[in-house]
């Protein structure tokens, strides 16, 4: 099939890049002249294992290219995806305003019968609005169909080739057939396709990162609540999650959830409701217990070492999660700007998310290529996000060019007994120092 898939961001390129891996032929769009010529250039803008080989090899296929042109590229396909983003507003609902500009776009160039997909995370409601945008441009028949993306940064890929639902939303036959026979070769595991109406599968998106990140919030409050009665979260987790019914995953405490998704979509599906006269208390409980526990590292290291000023910290991980260099909504972020404020210095390392941070940070904090090099004459270590390459360290050499052996664990990577042995002052997030 003809695709065109309007947003080269995250979820656009990704998606485009995978459909045509399936054989079908993509057109990506974007309205932003830079990011296009960057791709035509063979630059990925974004760092995503594996992305940049498949984009690589199906433009060398001829079955993904990339353009500003969007007329000709609606105008050539079967199928027009909008992946555009939905940034918060000030009151923390989706902003519209890229969706129905591309809606209007696609209205305008329709040339005939086409399926129309809302891929971006938008409210519910959206397929009504986009329908009538793209209604008051042309006489042309089409279909709009509400079908979320659920893949994870850092796996991005695997996600999408192999994924563990697809939910359509449609009302039309024509439309459903259409996304059915496109999705087809990503279903033959069995992975079921849940039709549904566009209403409900808006909702779903919303539901399904409102879900995990409530389980977040839970495990987070009672990490601090192990602390204060002297209990482990890790044997307690261990202990919850054998439960089949509440299950092993997404149950890891930490310095608060982060991304482009779970903090936007709580508080769009928070404002969804109130826009509709009803309060999510559940989920406001879940985004307050977020913003509390993204201060929990900064207060242990004030208790420990009271005054920060002139003080400095090394900070190994800044990205929100590993495997990415998105730096948006990271608990690093909230972490390095507190210890800033109190005077402190900060010497960080991330394999992947240095430019973004310097993007935030500018001279502000030193940025280091080499994670020992960080450690430098620093009063402690902070772990601020769970890369492989920091979990089994070197920790005689941590130890020696470290000013005093302490380590802020915030994603509970090492174990409390090993770190009492090597000689160090570890503190985690819901466990106690080994005796
Ligand atoms: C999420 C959803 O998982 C995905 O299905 C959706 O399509 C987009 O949003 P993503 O934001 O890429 O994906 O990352 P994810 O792996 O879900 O992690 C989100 C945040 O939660 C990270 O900050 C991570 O550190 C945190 N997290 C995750 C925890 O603190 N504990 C966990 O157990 C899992």
């Amino acid at each position: 099939m003809k695709l065109c898939v309007i947003g080269t961001g995250y979820v656009g390129l990704v998606d485009g890049t995978c459909f045509a891996e399936t054989g079908n032929t993509v057109v990506c769009v974007d309205t932003d002249k830079t990011k296009i010529d960057a791709l035509l250039s063979g630059q990925i803008p974004i760092y995503e294992p594996g992305l940049e080989t498949l984009v690589k090899k199906n433009v060398e296929k001829k079955r993904l290219s990339f353009s500003t042109a969007v007329q000709a590229a609606v105008q050539n396909a079967d199928i027009c995806f909008i992946s555009v983003g939905t940034p918060p507003g000030e009151d923390g609902s989706a902003d519209l305003q890229y969706v129905l500009a591309a809606a209007k776009a696609i209205g305008e160039s329709l040339n005939g019968y086409k399926v129309i997909v809302d891929k971006s995370t938008v409210p519910v409601g959206t397929a009504d609005k986009v329908k009538k945008v793209i209604a008051a441009e042309t006489k042309q028949a089409f279909d709009v169909v509400s079908n979320p993306e659920f893949l994870k940064e850092g796996a991005a890929i695997e996600d999408f080739l192999k994924p563990d639902r697809i939910v359509i939303g449609t009302d039309s036959e024509r439309a459903f057939k259409v996304m059915e026979t496109l999705y087809a070769p990503f279903v033959r595991t069995g992975a079921p396709i849940i039709r549904m109406s566009t209403r409900s599968a808006e909702l779903t998106k919303y539901a399904a990162n409102a879900m995990l990140a409530t389980r977040i919030s839970f495990m987070n409050d009672l990490a601090n609540l192990c602390e204060l009665v002297g209990a482990d979260i890790d044997m307690v987790r261990q202990g919850l999650g054998s439960d089949p019914r509440v299950g092993k995953r997404f149950l890891f405490p930490g310095i608060g959830y982060g991304g482009s998704c779970f903090p936007k979509d709580v508080k769009a599906i928070i404002r969804t409701a109130q826009d509709n006269g009803y309060t999510l208390e559940l989920l406001q409980a879940v985004e307050n217990v977020n913003e509390k526990q993204k201060q929990v590292l900064a207060a242990k290291i004030k208790k420990h070492f009271g005054s920060l000023s002139g003080r400095k910290f090394a900070v190994w991980g800044l990205s929100f999660k590993p495997q990415t260099d998105d730096m948006r909504e990271a608990p690093a972020i909230v972490i390095i700007e507190e210890l800033l404020k109190s005077g402190a210095q900060v010497s960080a390392h991330d394999p992947e998310a240095l430019r973004e941070a310097k993007k935030i940070f500018g001279a502000r904090i030193d940025y280091q290529t080499d994670n020992y090099a960080a450690l430098d004459k620093a009063d402690a270590l902070l772990i601020l996000t769970e890369w492989s390459e920091y979990r089994e360290p070197d920790f005689a050499r941590i130890k020696s060019l470290l000013k005093t052996p302490v380590i802020f664990d915030g994603r509970n990577i090492f174990n409390p007994a090993l770190m009492k042995e090597q000689g160090f002052k570890y503190y985690a997030i819901g466990r106690q120092e080994a005796e």
